[in-house]
């Protein structure tokens, strides 16, 4: 057998174990995992001595924004950060300006991820006023569709039991998950930061959760939580988790940083929802890795301008880079103990692959997608200035972390390497990531 790539005598993860293996790529695919001097020949190799190679992350959970709003983020910004984060898929989210509740719009973010792309990028769609509304020619297209109720993204809908029925109905015909933001409406704007982390509550969280959860009883639909913030969300979420269509993601913002820790003088870290407690940062951790209440981690990878991140708290936008910032953050939990190889793979690559239903890829195994990336374990400060986003605000600033993404492989390209960009734009990566 010939071959078009070797990753040669790198560390890979096998049964929980650091083990030296080279790595063989073919069209698109992995060809297989060798010992050292039993690798096919190869049109190119990279000598990975020092490196981990590892299956991409997929983060299923990001805002490329682009259309109106490429003044934050746009396709080719957002997925070079991707790839210089080691991220090989992203999933889109619908909250653009405009936003995806037509195929007209959903065909635009098509054909622009298409000509701009680094890596892979899947889409979700969101749900129109009247449910009935919702064009299913989208349905091929989208891996998911996403709600918020604290701010429908269809005007003037709200989310009593009848609207998240419909929710339901439409996930179960298009065999989709429901993704939803846990959180309410809220009556009036706030006028502090107190009243702001009183409307965005843990309470408010747990409601919004036991809203839907009290609604799926009548479809067998699957439910993905967003980003769970709280202790006892995630508890509440272990309750159900005999329900085998109930599944929920984490940050690692919501993991590891806490609201105490920032002035909120500006909006720096002001994301929705909110940082809670250091003790809500531990039981959310605990909850992806002893007790798997939380399936999965997700970067929320939320860009907004400088001007409007600086801005006093209240007015500031919510959100912030997190694509450059997931893999070195996560990684270092597993250089520092307090997190499993197993774990690891399972939360930033294969869990992520199937919530969305797409089993070629999340890992580093024969058959799989060649996406891949080489990590050198290395002690660096995170930089905002430093990120390919066109965010550059990170509450991560100055964090010393133990992991860097050099080199990124997508769809068996080498796309990122040694910390530089070896290809243009548009030439690899699946646009739209569909289901197979
Ligand atoms: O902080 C946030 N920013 N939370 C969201 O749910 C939306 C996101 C955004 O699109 O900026
Ligand atoms: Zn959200
Ligand atoms: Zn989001």
């Amino acid at each position: 057998m010939s071959v078009d790539l070797v990753l040669r005598e790198g560390t890979i993860i096998q049964d929980g174990s650091e083990v030296i293996r080279s790595v063989a790529i073919k069209a698109n695919k992995i060809a297989g995992v060798f010992q050292l001097g039993s690798e096919p020949e190869a049109k190119e190799t990279i000598d990975c001595r020092g490196l981990y190679i590892l299956p991409g992350l997929i983060d299923i959970h990001v805002h490329l924004r682009d259309l109106e709003q490429s003044s934050k983020e746009d396709y080719e910004s957002g997925t070079m950060a991707a790839a210089a984060g080691g991220v090989t898929t992203v999933v889109d989210m619908p909250n653009s300006v405009p936003p995806v509740l037509t195929r007209q719009v959903l065909e635009d973010k098509i054909e622009r991820a298409l000509s701009k792309r680094f890596v892979n990028v899947g889409f979700y769609a969101g749900i129109p006023k009247k449910a009935e509304d919702f064009d299913v020619r989208m349905l091929p297209d989208i891996l998911g569709l996403k709600v918020y109720p604290h701010a429908p993204l269809a005007k003037g809908v709200k989310y009593n039991r009848n609207r998240i029925e419909d929710c339901f109905r439409l996930a179960d015909e298009g065999n989709v998950p429901l993704l939803f933001h846990p959180d309410l409406p809220a009556k009036e704007e706030p006028s502090s930061l107190e009243e702001f982390l009183q409307i965005h509550s843990c309470e408010a969280e747990a409601k919004a959760l036991n809203l839907f959860l009290d609604s799926k009883v009548k479809y067998e639909s699957r439910l993905h939580v967003c980003h769970v913030s709280c202790a006892g969300t995630a508890r509440a979420i272990l309750e159900r988790r005999a329900e085998a269509t109930l599944t929920a993601e984490v940050t690692p913002h919501h993991m590891f940083l806490a609201s105490g820790d920032f002035s909120h003088e500006d909006g720096t870290a002001k994301v929705l929802p909110p940082l809670r407690s250091p003790y809500d940062g531990q039981k959310l951790a605990g909850s992806l890795c002893l007790m798997c209440a939380i399936d999965c981690i997700a970067s929320d990878h939320a860009p907004h301008t400088s001007v409007e991140k600086q801005a006093p708290f209240l007015e500031a936008s919510s959100g912030f880079p997190g694509l450059e910032t997931t893999l070195p953050v996560v990684l270092t939990e597993v250089f520092e103990g307090r997190m499993s190889w197993v774990d690891y793979l399972r939360v930033c690559c294969s869990a992520p692959a199937s919530i969305l239903g797409i089993p070629n890829k999340g890992v580093l195994a024969k058959g799989y997608d060649a996406d891949i990336v080489l990590v050198r374990r290395e002690k660096w400060k995170i930089r905002g200035r430093d990120f390919h986003s066109k965010a550059k605000i990170t509450p991560f600033e100055g964090r010393d972390v133990l992991a860097r993404p050099v080199s990124t492989i997508v769809g068996g390209e080498i796309v990122f390497r040694d910390s530089g960009f070896v290809i243009g734009p548009g030439l690899t990566g699946r646009v739209p990531v569909r289901r197979p």
